[in-house]
């Protein structure tokens, strides 16, 4: 089976330790498989490269955390990647050794991926393999980030940072469908301009004086726009944190936290039932996810080196098989 692998790990050079190679995997039992047709990146697959998450006793490990694709039956499915243990039973992010695919189990970067039944999730059929690809980490967190971390209401202020990536495009996007009033930060004028073609309301540099509080922040920057973060609530907002891009340990302000009642509310990944319930927003709503690219295995290393650079706008898909 061809897929991407982690064989090294490197913090400053995180692309010389993936290899595409052949591997054969024995997977754990009751698993199924699913022929991938698309799998999308994510930061996550830098991070496990940098050694972030992934114990290095774990190599290699075959990366990625989103796939479509197809179940021995000609059932299409999304892939659910967030796997709980077998004797857990409340919510799957909750579990304290629940694991995401490519953590302890072999990722989507790949020509064929094991899951457990519950981890296939029918696909809709208005989403083509690509679409589907993007949902299962970055729009699923998004999600999840605007409805129950910040549990936003339509009219209310988002402020989105780091207006290019793949959860802040999604949140754009889906807080858009949703009836609320979208604000984004971006470093570049091109994401800032993209991002108001996406339906964002009012574009700022990263970093600038807002006209007014908002209700909620959705952060995945972090020490880059922590502090701005705070500082663009109202009294009694919500920072909805998933992700530290830039650092995980910015000065916590607590004055300042304490002082305007802010609540900060961090969440990762989303349920099984959060991402049916995603698939039908977007149904509902006709959103699709936004595509920076498509590109197949051999291209992974280059689309990653893009992604560490920052230069994304949206999701990188991989697509595999026959429907390339
Ligand atoms: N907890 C979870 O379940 C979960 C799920 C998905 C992702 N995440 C995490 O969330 C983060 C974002 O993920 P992603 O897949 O959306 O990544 P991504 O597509 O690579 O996006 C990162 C964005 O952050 C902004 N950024 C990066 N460095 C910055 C800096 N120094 N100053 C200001 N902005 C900066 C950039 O936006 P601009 O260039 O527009 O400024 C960039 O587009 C990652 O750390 C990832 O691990 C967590």
């Amino acid at each position: 089976m061809r897929c991407a692998v982690a064989v090294r790990q490197d913090p400053q050079d995180p692309i010389a330790g993936l290899e595409l190679t052949e591997l054969d995997l024995d997977p754990p039992d009751g698993w199924v498989p699913v022929t991938v047709r698309a799998a999308s990146l994510n930061h996550h697959d830098l991070w496990s490269l940098r050694g972030v998450g992934l114990p290095a006793e774990r190599l290699p490990m075959v990366l990625g955390t989103d796939a479509a694709g197809v179940l021995r039956d000609g059932t299409e499915v999304v892939v659910h990647s967030v796997v709980a243990s077998p004797d857990w039973h409340g919510e799957e992010t909750l579990d304290p050794r629940r694991t995401l695919l490519s953590e302890r189990h072999p990722g989507t970067l790949a020509e064929t991926v094991w899951v457990p039944p519950r981890n296939a999730v029918p696909k809709d059929p208005v989403l083509t393999w690509e679409e589907a690809a993007c949902l299962p980490t970055a729009y699923l967190t998004a999600f999840r980030l605007l409805f129950r971390a910040a549990d936003l209401r339509p009219g209310q202020t988002v402020l989105v940072q780091g207006a290019g990536g793949g959860v802040a495009t999604a949140a754009v996007l889906l807080g858009r469908a949703a009836g609320l009033r979208v604000w984004v930060t971006s470093r570049t004028p091109e994401k800032r301009s993209r991002a108001l073609e996406l339906g964002a309301h009012e574009a700022f540099e990263t970093g600038a004086r807002l006209p007014e509080q908002v209700d909620a922040v959705i952060e995945t920057v972090g020490e880059a726009t922590w502090s701005h973060s705070l500082k663009a609530l109202r009294p009694g907002g919500v920072v909805a944190v998933a992700g530290a891009t830039s650092g995980a340990m910015p000065p916590a302000d607590l004055n300042r936290v304490f002082f305007r009642s802010l609540r900060v509310v961090g969440t990762t990944m989303g349920t099984r039932s959060e991402l049916v319930d995603l698939q039908r927003f977007l149904a509902t709503t006709g959103v699709r996810p936004l595509v920076d690219s498509v590109t197949d295995l051999q291209g992974v290393p280059s689309a990653l080196g893009r992604m560490a650079a920052g230069d994304v706008m949206g999701k990188i898909v991989v697509a595999l098989g026959s429907e390339k």
